[in-house]
Protein backbone atom coordinates (compact mmCIF):
# COMPACT_ATOMS: atom_id res chain seq x y z
CA UNK A 1 0.00 0.00 0.00
CA UNK A 2 2.61 1.94 0.70
CA UNK A 3 5.17 1.57 -2.11
CA UNK A 4 1.43 1.99 -4.46
CA UNK A 5 1.08 5.83 -2.72
CA UNK A 6 4.30 6.35 -3.34
CA UNK A 7 4.86 5.99 -6.69
CA UNK A 8 1.34 7.56 -7.59
CA UNK A 9 1.69 9.10 -11.03
CA UNK A 10 5.28 9.26 -10.75
CA UNK A 11 6.20 11.92 -8.25
CA UNK A 12 8.44 11.59 -5.01
CA UNK A 13 7.39 9.45 -1.76
CA UNK A 14 4.98 10.96 0.48
CA UNK A 15 6.79 12.57 3.52
CA UNK A 16 6.62 10.10 6.43
CA UNK A 17 4.32 10.08 9.50
CA UNK A 18 2.80 13.35 8.29
CA UNK A 19 -0.74 12.45 9.39
CA UNK A 20 0.55 11.87 12.62
CA UNK A 21 2.72 14.74 12.84
CA UNK A 22 -0.38 16.74 11.91
CA UNK A 23 -2.63 15.02 14.48
CA UNK A 24 -0.18 15.06 17.43
CA UNK A 25 2.92 17.44 17.27
CA UNK A 26 2.23 20.28 19.47
CA UNK A 27 -1.18 18.80 20.66
CA UNK A 28 0.06 17.50 23.71
CA UNK A 29 -2.99 16.55 26.51
CA UNK A 30 -0.52 17.01 28.95
CA UNK A 31 0.27 20.67 28.04
CA UNK A 32 -3.17 21.83 30.12
CA UNK A 33 -4.00 20.87 33.41
CA UNK A 34 -7.54 20.02 32.33
CA UNK A 35 -5.60 17.51 30.00
CA UNK A 36 -7.73 18.54 26.87
CA UNK A 37 -7.49 16.21 23.60
CA UNK A 38 -8.66 19.15 21.62
CA UNK A 39 -6.71 22.46 22.34
CA UNK A 40 -8.64 24.88 23.83
CA UNK A 41 -9.02 28.21 22.66
CA UNK A 42 -7.14 30.59 24.48
CA UNK A 43 -8.81 34.45 24.48
CA UNK A 44 -6.87 35.67 27.16
CA UNK A 45 -5.03 38.30 26.68
CA UNK A 46 -2.65 38.24 29.53
CA UNK A 47 -1.42 35.38 32.02
CA UNK A 48 -0.64 35.12 35.57
CA UNK A 49 2.48 35.41 36.78
CA UNK A 50 3.92 33.83 39.63
CA UNK A 51 6.38 37.05 40.33
CA UNK A 52 7.50 39.47 38.37
CA UNK A 53 9.24 37.80 34.97
CA UNK A 54 8.08 34.39 36.72
CA UNK A 55 5.47 33.22 33.85
CA UNK A 56 4.03 29.69 32.33
CA UNK A 57 6.17 30.81 29.06
CA UNK A 58 3.19 32.87 28.15
CA UNK A 59 3.12 36.51 29.58
CA UNK A 60 1.22 38.40 27.01
CA UNK A 61 -1.21 37.52 23.80
CA UNK A 62 0.97 39.17 21.20
CA UNK A 63 4.14 37.76 22.30
CA UNK A 64 2.93 34.59 22.46
CA UNK A 65 -0.15 32.55 23.28
CA UNK A 66 -1.32 28.90 24.20
CA UNK A 67 -3.38 27.72 20.84
CA UNK A 68 -0.81 29.61 18.09
CA UNK A 69 1.91 27.64 19.91
CA UNK A 70 -0.11 24.47 19.39
CA UNK A 71 -0.59 25.43 15.09
CA UNK A 72 2.89 27.01 14.91
CA UNK A 73 4.65 23.51 16.15
CA UNK A 74 2.41 21.60 13.81
CA UNK A 75 3.01 23.68 10.83
CA UNK A 76 6.77 23.71 12.14
CA UNK A 77 6.83 19.68 12.24
CA UNK A 78 4.87 19.54 9.06
CA UNK A 79 7.14 21.79 6.75
CA UNK A 80 10.24 19.90 8.46
CA UNK A 81 11.11 23.06 9.88
CA UNK A 82 12.50 24.49 13.64
CA UNK A 83 10.72 27.00 13.69
CA UNK A 84 6.63 28.95 12.42
CA UNK A 85 5.50 31.98 12.55
CA UNK A 86 3.15 34.07 11.66
CA UNK A 87 3.36 36.44 8.17
CA UNK A 88 3.52 39.78 8.54
CA UNK A 89 6.54 39.95 6.03
CA UNK A 90 5.39 41.11 2.48
CA UNK A 91 3.24 43.77 4.23
CA UNK A 92 6.01 45.14 5.89
CA UNK A 93 8.12 44.52 3.00
CA UNK A 94 5.96 46.62 0.69
CA UNK A 95 5.86 49.46 3.52
CA UNK A 96 9.07 50.23 3.16
CA UNK A 97 9.70 51.21 -0.41
CA UNK A 98 12.04 48.54 -1.29
CA UNK A 99 13.27 48.04 -4.80
CA UNK A 100 11.41 44.88 -5.93
CA UNK A 101 12.21 43.62 -9.92
CA UNK A 102 9.91 40.88 -11.48
CA UNK A 103 11.73 37.19 -12.78
CA UNK A 104 10.76 34.63 -14.71
CA UNK A 105 12.18 31.98 -12.48
CA UNK A 106 12.23 29.36 -14.06
CA UNK A 107 14.95 30.17 -16.09
CA UNK A 108 17.15 30.37 -13.67
CA UNK A 109 19.76 32.26 -15.90
CA UNK A 110 17.06 35.13 -15.35
CA UNK A 111 17.13 35.03 -11.74
CA UNK A 112 21.14 34.73 -11.72
CA UNK A 113 20.83 38.02 -14.24
CA UNK A 114 18.50 40.21 -12.17
CA UNK A 115 20.77 39.65 -8.62
CA UNK A 116 22.55 43.09 -7.69
CA UNK A 117 24.75 43.09 -4.61
CA UNK A 118 22.03 44.89 -3.03
CA UNK A 119 19.73 42.37 -3.24
CA UNK A 120 18.61 40.92 0.19
CA UNK A 121 15.74 38.62 -0.63
CA UNK A 122 14.30 36.61 -3.51
CA UNK A 123 10.88 35.16 -3.09
CA UNK A 124 9.71 32.66 -5.61
CA UNK A 125 5.97 31.16 -6.04
CA UNK A 126 5.58 27.52 -7.43
CA UNK A 127 3.50 26.89 -8.71
CA UNK A 128 2.92 30.31 -10.03
CA UNK A 129 -0.68 31.70 -9.98
CA UNK A 130 -2.63 31.21 -12.52
CA UNK A 131 -0.44 29.64 -14.96
CA UNK A 132 1.39 27.05 -12.78
CA UNK A 133 4.77 27.62 -14.40
CA UNK A 134 6.65 24.96 -11.74
CA UNK A 135 10.20 26.95 -10.40
CA UNK A 136 13.56 24.17 -9.81
CA UNK A 137 13.22 25.58 -5.86
CA UNK A 138 17.18 23.35 -5.27
CA UNK A 139 18.35 25.26 -8.22
CA UNK A 140 17.30 28.92 -7.31
CA UNK A 141 18.42 28.19 -3.87
CA UNK A 142 22.11 27.25 -5.40
CA UNK A 143 22.18 30.62 -7.42
CA UNK A 144 20.78 32.72 -5.33
CA UNK A 145 23.36 31.60 -1.89
CA UNK A 146 25.79 31.32 -3.76
CA UNK A 147 25.26 35.51 -4.14
CA UNK A 148 25.94 35.68 -0.62
CA UNK A 149 23.87 36.07 2.32
CA UNK A 150 20.60 36.50 0.63
CA UNK A 151 17.17 34.87 1.93
CA UNK A 152 15.35 32.64 0.04
CA UNK A 153 11.77 32.46 0.41
CA UNK A 154 9.18 30.19 -1.62
CA UNK A 155 5.24 30.82 -1.62
CA UNK A 156 4.36 27.13 -0.92
CA UNK A 157 0.57 27.99 -0.94
CA UNK A 158 -0.43 26.04 -3.71
CA UNK A 159 1.35 22.62 -3.02
CA UNK A 160 0.74 22.83 0.82
CA UNK A 161 3.37 21.09 3.09
CA UNK A 162 2.04 18.26 2.47
CA UNK A 163 3.23 18.14 -1.59
CA UNK A 164 6.03 20.04 -0.95
CA UNK A 165 9.32 20.99 1.43
CA UNK A 166 11.06 23.92 0.48
CA UNK A 167 13.38 24.26 3.42
CA UNK A 168 14.06 20.76 2.77
CA UNK A 169 15.41 21.81 -1.38
CA UNK A 170 17.39 24.75 0.45
CA UNK A 171 14.68 27.68 0.89
CA UNK A 172 15.35 29.75 3.74
CA UNK A 173 11.90 30.69 4.41
CA UNK A 174 8.70 28.76 3.49
CA UNK A 175 6.15 31.05 3.46
CA UNK A 176 1.46 30.20 3.26
CA UNK A 177 -1.56 31.95 2.45
CA UNK A 178 -2.90 29.70 4.92
CA UNK A 179 -6.19 31.03 3.87
CA UNK A 180 -6.36 28.35 1.05
CA UNK A 181 -5.05 24.58 1.62
CA UNK A 182 -3.14 24.36 5.19
CA UNK A 183 -6.53 25.61 7.05
CA UNK A 184 -8.58 24.33 3.94
CA UNK A 185 -12.03 25.15 4.52
CA UNK A 186 -12.39 28.68 3.49
CA UNK A 187 -13.10 29.95 6.51
CA UNK A 188 -9.78 31.88 8.29
CA UNK A 189 -8.29 34.43 6.29
CA UNK A 190 -3.99 33.72 7.67
CA UNK A 191 -0.45 34.02 6.85
CA UNK A 192 1.95 31.34 7.76
CA UNK A 193 6.09 30.84 7.63
CA UNK A 194 8.34 28.17 8.59
CA UNK A 195 12.11 28.51 8.93
CA UNK A 196 15.30 26.69 10.03
CA UNK A 197 17.48 29.99 10.90
CA UNK A 198 17.55 30.99 14.31
CA UNK A 199 18.92 34.52 13.88
CA UNK A 200 16.00 34.98 10.93
CA UNK A 201 13.39 33.02 13.72
CA UNK A 202 14.83 35.71 16.73
CA UNK A 203 14.50 38.65 13.91
CA UNK A 204 10.87 37.41 12.71
CA UNK A 205 9.67 37.13 16.20
CA UNK A 206 11.24 40.69 17.44
CA UNK A 207 8.73 41.98 14.66
CA UNK A 208 5.98 39.91 14.90
CA UNK A 209 6.06 41.31 19.12
CA UNK A 210 6.66 45.15 17.78
CA UNK A 211 4.05 45.41 15.37
CA UNK A 212 1.40 43.29 16.49
CA UNK A 213 0.62 41.45 13.67
CA UNK A 214 -0.57 38.70 15.14
CA UNK A 215 -3.63 36.17 14.39
CA UNK A 216 -6.58 36.12 16.69
CA UNK A 217 -6.61 32.57 18.71
CA UNK A 218 -10.02 31.54 17.03
CA UNK A 219 -8.30 31.79 13.67
CA UNK A 220 -5.64 29.51 15.12
CA UNK A 221 -7.87 27.10 16.86
CA UNK A 222 -9.44 26.56 12.79
CA UNK A 223 -6.14 26.61 11.02
CA UNK A 224 -4.44 23.94 13.91
CA UNK A 225 -7.54 22.13 13.19
CA UNK A 226 -7.99 22.14 9.43
CA UNK A 227 -4.11 20.58 9.32
CA UNK A 228 -5.84 17.56 11.08
CA UNK A 229 -7.31 16.50 7.71
CA UNK A 230 -4.66 17.86 5.68
CA UNK A 231 -3.05 14.46 4.39
CA UNK A 232 -6.76 13.24 3.29
CA UNK A 233 -8.44 16.61 1.54
CA UNK A 234 -4.81 16.79 -0.25
CA UNK A 235 -4.85 13.33 -1.15
CA UNK A 236 -8.93 13.35 -2.62
CA UNK A 237 -7.70 17.00 -4.25
CA UNK A 238 -4.96 15.37 -6.26
CA UNK A 239 -6.98 12.53 -6.99
CA UNK A 240 -10.18 14.46 -8.24
CA UNK A 241 -7.76 17.09 -9.78
CA UNK A 242 -6.16 14.56 -11.99
CA UNK A 243 -9.21 13.44 -12.84
CA UNK A 244 -10.76 16.80 -14.11
CA UNK A 245 -7.21 17.63 -15.67
CA UNK A 246 -7.16 14.35 -17.50
CA UNK A 247 -11.50 14.87 -18.90
CA UNK A 248 -10.50 18.37 -19.73
CA UNK A 249 -7.09 17.69 -21.70
CA UNK A 250 -9.78 15.07 -23.62
CA UNK A 251 -12.50 17.47 -24.20
CA UNK A 252 -12.80 19.33 -27.53
CA UNK A 253 -14.28 22.10 -26.18
CA UNK A 254 -11.16 22.75 -24.37
CA UNK A 255 -8.17 24.72 -25.88
CA UNK A 256 -5.33 23.45 -23.27
CA UNK A 257 -5.35 22.11 -20.23
CA UNK A 258 -2.07 23.31 -17.77
CA UNK A 259 -1.85 21.07 -14.71
CA UNK A 260 1.69 20.08 -13.25
CA UNK A 261 0.76 16.27 -12.78
CA UNK A 262 -0.27 15.92 -16.78
CA UNK A 263 2.54 14.82 -18.99
CA UNK A 264 1.82 17.87 -21.26
CA UNK A 265 2.49 19.68 -18.79
CA UNK A 266 6.13 21.29 -19.62
CA UNK A 267 7.49 21.19 -16.03
CA UNK A 268 6.16 17.34 -15.26
CA UNK A 269 9.70 16.03 -14.60
CA UNK A 270 10.11 18.79 -12.82
CA UNK A 271 7.16 18.44 -10.96
CA UNK A 272 7.49 14.33 -9.97
CA UNK A 273 11.25 15.08 -8.72
CA UNK A 274 10.60 18.13 -6.46
CA UNK A 275 6.98 17.48 -5.15
CA UNK A 276 5.00 14.44 -3.69
CA UNK A 277 2.26 15.35 -5.66
CA UNK A 278 -0.29 17.69 -6.71
CA UNK A 279 -3.11 19.87 -5.38
CA UNK A 280 -6.50 20.45 -7.08
CA UNK A 281 -5.58 24.01 -8.99
CA UNK A 282 -5.97 23.33 -12.66
CA UNK A 283 -5.82 26.34 -15.25
CA UNK A 284 -7.65 25.82 -19.24
CA UNK A 285 -7.90 27.69 -21.63
CA UNK A 286 -11.80 27.33 -23.39
CA UNK A 287 -12.50 27.48 -27.27
CA UNK A 288 -13.78 30.49 -28.21
CA UNK A 289 -14.09 34.15 -26.60
CA UNK A 290 -14.03 35.83 -23.54
CA UNK A 291 -18.04 35.09 -23.99
CA UNK A 292 -17.75 31.43 -23.94
CA UNK A 293 -15.50 31.31 -20.83
CA UNK A 294 -18.66 33.68 -19.38
CA UNK A 295 -21.20 31.21 -20.34
CA UNK A 296 -19.49 27.85 -19.00
CA UNK A 297 -18.75 30.14 -15.55
CA UNK A 298 -22.14 31.05 -15.61
CA UNK A 299 -23.76 27.72 -16.05
CA UNK A 300 -21.64 25.63 -13.54
CA UNK A 301 -24.15 24.41 -11.04
CA UNK A 302 -21.34 22.74 -8.51
CA UNK A 303 -18.66 25.05 -8.68
CA UNK A 304 -19.00 28.20 -7.22
CA UNK A 305 -17.87 31.58 -9.11
CA UNK A 306 -15.70 33.21 -6.45
CA UNK A 307 -12.19 34.06 -6.30
CA UNK A 308 -9.42 32.30 -3.31
CA UNK A 309 -8.91 28.37 -3.93
CA UNK A 310 -8.00 25.58 -1.63
CA UNK A 311 -11.40 24.85 0.41
CA UNK A 312 -12.84 21.37 0.50
CA UNK A 313 -15.51 23.05 -1.87
CA UNK A 314 -14.91 23.56 -6.02
CA UNK A 315 -14.32 27.08 -7.54
CA UNK A 316 -14.15 28.31 -10.49
CA UNK A 317 -13.01 31.79 -11.52
CA UNK A 318 -11.65 34.09 -14.57
CA UNK A 319 -8.45 35.88 -13.89
CA UNK A 320 -8.24 38.35 -16.19
CA UNK A 321 -11.54 40.03 -14.81
CA UNK A 322 -11.43 39.04 -11.29
CA UNK A 323 -8.33 37.87 -8.95
CA UNK A 324 -5.43 39.22 -11.66
CA UNK A 325 -7.26 42.33 -13.34
CA UNK A 326 -5.04 44.44 -11.24
CA UNK A 327 -2.17 43.38 -13.51
CA UNK A 328 -1.97 45.43 -16.09
CA UNK A 329 -3.16 44.28 -19.73
CA UNK A 330 0.10 44.34 -21.11
CA UNK A 331 1.69 42.07 -18.30
CA UNK A 332 -1.48 39.34 -18.63
CA UNK A 333 -0.89 39.08 -21.84
CA UNK A 334 2.83 38.18 -21.71
CA UNK A 335 2.02 35.57 -19.20
CA UNK A 336 -0.79 34.15 -20.97
CA UNK A 337 -3.95 35.35 -18.95
CA UNK A 338 -6.50 35.62 -21.62
CA UNK A 339 -10.07 36.34 -21.25
CA UNK A 340 -10.36 32.64 -22.03
CA UNK A 341 -8.51 31.47 -19.43
CA UNK A 342 -10.12 30.02 -16.71
CA UNK A 343 -8.84 28.88 -13.07
CA UNK A 344 -10.42 25.92 -11.17
CA UNK A 345 -9.79 25.05 -7.92
CA UNK A 346 -10.81 21.40 -7.28
CA UNK A 347 -12.84 20.42 -4.01
CA UNK A 348 -13.73 17.09 -2.48
CA UNK A 349 -16.77 16.40 -3.84
CA UNK A 350 -17.61 12.95 -5.50
CA UNK A 351 -15.56 12.68 -8.82
CA UNK A 352 -18.21 11.90 -10.62
CA UNK A 353 -20.73 15.04 -10.12
CA UNK A 354 -17.54 17.34 -10.33
CA UNK A 355 -17.03 15.99 -13.85
CA UNK A 356 -20.56 16.30 -14.82
CA UNK A 357 -20.87 19.80 -13.99
CA UNK A 358 -18.03 20.73 -15.78
CA UNK A 359 -19.65 18.74 -18.82
CA UNK A 360 -22.61 20.54 -18.96
CA UNK A 361 -21.35 23.88 -18.38
CA UNK A 362 -18.69 23.45 -21.22
CA UNK A 363 -22.11 21.18 -23.73
CA UNK A 364 -23.54 25.38 -22.63
CA UNK A 365 -20.81 27.37 -23.95
CA UNK A 366 -20.26 25.43 -26.73
CA UNK A 367 -24.14 23.63 -27.67
CA UNK A 368 -23.17 20.13 -29.58
CA UNK A 369 -24.97 21.30 -32.47
CA UNK A 370 -22.52 24.02 -33.05
CA UNK A 371 -19.90 21.15 -34.25
CA UNK A 372 -18.58 19.34 -30.87
CA UNK A 373 -19.62 16.52 -29.88
C1 LIG B 1 -0.08 31.85 -3.91
C2 LIG B 1 -0.70 32.87 -3.01
N1 LIG B 1 0.05 33.48 -2.09
C3 LIG B 1 -0.46 34.42 -1.27
C4 LIG B 1 -1.78 34.82 -1.35
C5 LIG B 1 -2.30 35.87 -0.41
O1 LIG B 1 -3.04 35.26 0.58
P1 LIG B 1 -3.97 35.96 1.66
O2 LIG B 1 -5.21 36.38 0.95
O3 LIG B 1 -4.24 34.92 2.68
O4 LIG B 1 -3.21 37.13 2.21
C6 LIG B 1 -2.60 34.23 -2.31
C7 LIG B 1 -3.99 34.68 -2.43
O5 LIG B 1 -4.70 34.38 -3.33
C8 LIG B 1 -2.05 33.22 -3.15
O6 LIG B 1 -2.81 32.62 -4.08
Amino acid sequence: MQEKDASLYGFQPRFQHFATQAIHVGQEPEQWTSHAVVPPISLSTTFKQEAPGHHSGFEYSRSGNPTRNCLEKAVAALDGAKYSTNRYFRQVAAEFGLKISFVDCSKTKLLEAALTPETKLVWIETPTNPNLKMIDIEACAHTVHKHGDIILVVDNTFMSAYFQRPLALGADICMYSATKYMNGHSDVVMGLVSLNSESLHDRLRFLQNSLGAVPSPVDCYLCNRGLKTLQVRMEKHFENGMAVARFLESNPRVEKVIYPGLPSHPQHELAKRQCTGCPGMITFYIKGTLQHAETFLKNLKLFTLAESLGGYESLAELPAIMTHASVPKSDRDALGISDTLIRLSVGLEDKKDILEDLDQALKAAHPPNAGHN
